[in-house]
């Protein structure tokens, strides 16, 4: 049953304070990275050698450090170069993930704004492409590709034909890392050890929730809320496949909690890493997986009032937010929202069982009695989302991406035309869809 906890009023009002001093802190520049145009047309970029990145989720990011250490060099976001600087440098790598529809990720929309505008000459750059991509996307690495058109365009010379990746695959991978010189050993793959597994929803679910604890065999690593976890696993024709889920637990609790969902199609066959991770791989076995962190949901401080919005298993996104979150004494007012199906999870009827003030939760079930999808559910709330929204409130909106988008859609609804928009430029809109 849904279950609003309610928010402390006095909390709410400090935080709005604080909360719009940060967003006013977003809004003059001192935390939002910038990019300008460079005066006397000085380079932004002033290492010969290039490595940069457009990354969503995190992937493109890690490779591109990991290239940049081979080659001497610090990786940069491609936001942070102005594209007719690149006519000073001389050979470019550039790792290029796609969102969206097509699109670029967001810490990319400026570059991607500028080179629809300019078309700097750029004859003395050779560069190498890496475009990161999904082949469920009819856009297939359409970012990647729009990146490497327009460098050709302006006269760049491409070293190799463009790399395309499909979902991390390593057989790609591989070809880049020969492709670019690189001598991966990368960081050998950690083992881990599954040590808890359990399903979370009603014996009616279909497709159950299944939670699993992992703990490492060698030391811990270390995890910022956010992290993704990439699990590689071994397809029936022996080919290699990586998954990625996001990690529900802190790094301080030394295991890697991780949600998914048991999936089957049509004809009833599992999921291949669904299925393996959920009833396939026994207690105790082990399974290779490593960690990185995923910066288009970096964690916000707690002073910061935060809006958890998650549909079915995107609850693994928002978790480690929330954890990190109630774990700072004195901090701002946080509003879960979670979409299930049947039933609530039980893994947040430990929070919901014990009222505490400044945190808020509410669970609604697109086929509960009432069903209430998330959609028509939210418009519910509208007031509500408003206030605290006004208050200073960041918005973290995590699940598959089409529940991910209806809820945006409503909460837009709500907070009216324009609001998210606003909200993702101030650096308070998050999202981290699958
Ligand atoms: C919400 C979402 C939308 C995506 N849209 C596309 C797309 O349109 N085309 C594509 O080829 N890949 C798409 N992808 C797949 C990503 O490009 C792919 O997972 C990539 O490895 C992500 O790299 P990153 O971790 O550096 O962001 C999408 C992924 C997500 C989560």
């Amino acid at each position: 049953m849904p279950y609003a906890l309610t928010v402390d009023p006095l909390r709410l009002a400090l935080a709005a304070g604080t909360g719009l001093s940060w967003a006013g802190l977003c809004w003059a520049g001192l935390i939002l990275p910038r990019w300008r145009p460079r005066r006397h047309g000085a380079p932004a970029v002033a290492s010969r050698t290039l490595v940069a990145y457009a990354s969503q989720s995190g992937l493109a990011a890690e490779l591109a450090q990991q290239l940049a250490r081979a080659k001497g060099t610090t990786a940069q976001p491609l936001d942070s170069i102005d594209p007719a600087a690149l006519a000073g440098v001389g050979q470019a790598w550039f790792l290029v993930a796609t969102t969206g529809d097509g699109n670029a990720p967001d810490t990319a929309r400026r570059f991607a704004g500028a080179i629809a505008a300019a078309r700097p000459g750029l004859q003395g750059l050779r560069y190498g492409l890496l475009a990161l991509g999904d082949r469920h996307y009819p856009a297939f690495c359409g970012f990647g590709r729009a990146v490497d058109d327009w460098l050709q365009e302006c006269g760049a010379a491409p070293i190799f034909p463009r790399i395309e990746v499909d979902r991390g695959a390593p057989a790609d991978l591989a070809r880049w890392a020969a492709a670019t010189d690189l001598r991966t050993d990368p960081e050998p793959e950690g083992l881990w050890r599954l040590i808890e597994r359990e399903t979370l929803s009603p014996a009616t679910e279909t497709a159950p929730v299944c939670r699993l604890l992992l703990a490492p065999l060698g030391p811990a690593p270390r995890w910022r809320p956010g992290a993704i976890a990439d699990v590689t696993l071994t397809a029936p024709d022996g080919s290699p496949q990586r998954r990625s889920y996001s990690v529900a637990s802190l790094a301080e609790t030394g295991t890697v909690e991780l949600l998914l969902r048991h999936r089957r199609d049509a004809a009833g066959n599992a999921g291949l890493a669904s299925g393996w991770l959920s009833t396939g791989l026994a207690l105790n076995g082990q399974l290779r997986m490593t960690l990185r962190d995923n910066p288009g949901v970096a964690p916000l401080p707690a002073e910061v009032p935060k809006l958890l919005l998650a549909t079915g298993t995107g609850l693994a996104g928002v978790l480690a937010h929330l954890r990190a979150h109630l774990a700072v004494p004195g901090h701002a007012p946080v509003w879960l929202i979670h979409g299930e199906r049947h039933a609530a999870l039980p893994l947040l009827t430990e929070l919901t069982a014990s009222p505490r003030p400044g945190l808020r939760i509410d669970l609604p079930l697109s086929r509960g009695t009432p069903p209430r999808r998330l959609p028509d559910w939210l418009p519910l709330q509208a007031e509500a989302l408003r206030r605290f929204v006004a208050a200073g409130a960041a918005v973290l909106a995590c699940g598959g991406q089409g529940p991910g988008a209806a809820a945006l859609a409503a909460l837009e609804e709500c907070l009216g035309p324009g609001s998210l928009a606003q909200l993702r430029t101030a650096g308070r809109l998050r999202t981290d869809f699958y």
